[in-house]
């Protein structure tokens, strides 16, 4: 289960100073963001089987939301490009899976991991700091990945949708957003996006 916060925060700021465009905030998420997330995903996953696949885990402020919530530890993949970042989830999330690589190659990354089914795909990736070849990659791989009907989950700070209207159009995505969480620093809105069935 999780460490000490102070340990998680220094390592998350370390990694911030090494790739701050990849990590795209200087601090890990907040609580209550957390389990905004969280309670997104558990109803989300309501009566569908298969996997919570968490993108860009981090330190694991939103795994141990998600966890706390009562999603099982067997059915959470937590997937992080950083080996660092992957090696401190490996020791800290018994029971969950680590996948050490990139968002972008969500698809094969699964089929290496033989993970089969996906029930939802929670995502904390700064997809509106991302280049935009980057950010079509990573999104087309979770449509690919998840079943019609089932909903990426995407956090995002800004005004807009976290994902862009054009990908949006072209995957015929349709988004809905939570209540912005005024108490989060800084505040920030849970979108989520689906394939209609
Ligand atoms: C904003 S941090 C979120 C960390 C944590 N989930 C949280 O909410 O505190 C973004 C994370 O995504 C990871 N990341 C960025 N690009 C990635 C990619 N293409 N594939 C997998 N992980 C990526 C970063 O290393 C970083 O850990």
């Amino acid at each position: 289960m999780p460490t000490a916060e102070p340990a998680g925060t220094a390592l998350f700021l370390k990694r911030w100073l090494r790739r701050p465009f990849a990590m795209g905030a200087v601090v890990p998420s907040g609580r209550l963001l957390a389990e905004a997330m969280a309670r997104t995903a558990l109803r989300e996953i309501d009566g569908r089987d298969g996997h919570v696949i968490e993108l860009g885990a981090g330190t694991g402020e939103v795994t141990k939301a998600l966890l706390a919530a009562g999603i099982p530890t067997g059915r959470l993949a937590l997937v992080e490009r950083d080996p660092e970042l992957a090696a401190f989830l490996r020791r800290h999330f018994n029971g969950t899976q680590t996948i050490e690589g990139d968002a972008a190659r969500l698809p094969r990354l699964l089929a290496a991991n033989k993970v089969e089914r996906v029930a939802a795909v929670v995502s904390s990736l700064p997809l509106l700091s991302l280049p935009g070849e980057i950010v079509t990659g990573i999104v087309h791989g979770v449509f690919e990945a998840l079943p019609r009907g089932a909903a990426l989950v995407q956090f995002t700070y800004g005004p807009v949708p976290p994902v862009p209207k054009g990908l949006r159009a072209n995957l015929h995505l349709v988004g809905a957003h939570g209540r912005r969480i005024w108490r989060n620093v800084p505040p920030a809105v849970v979108w989520t996006f689906r394939r209609p069935p």
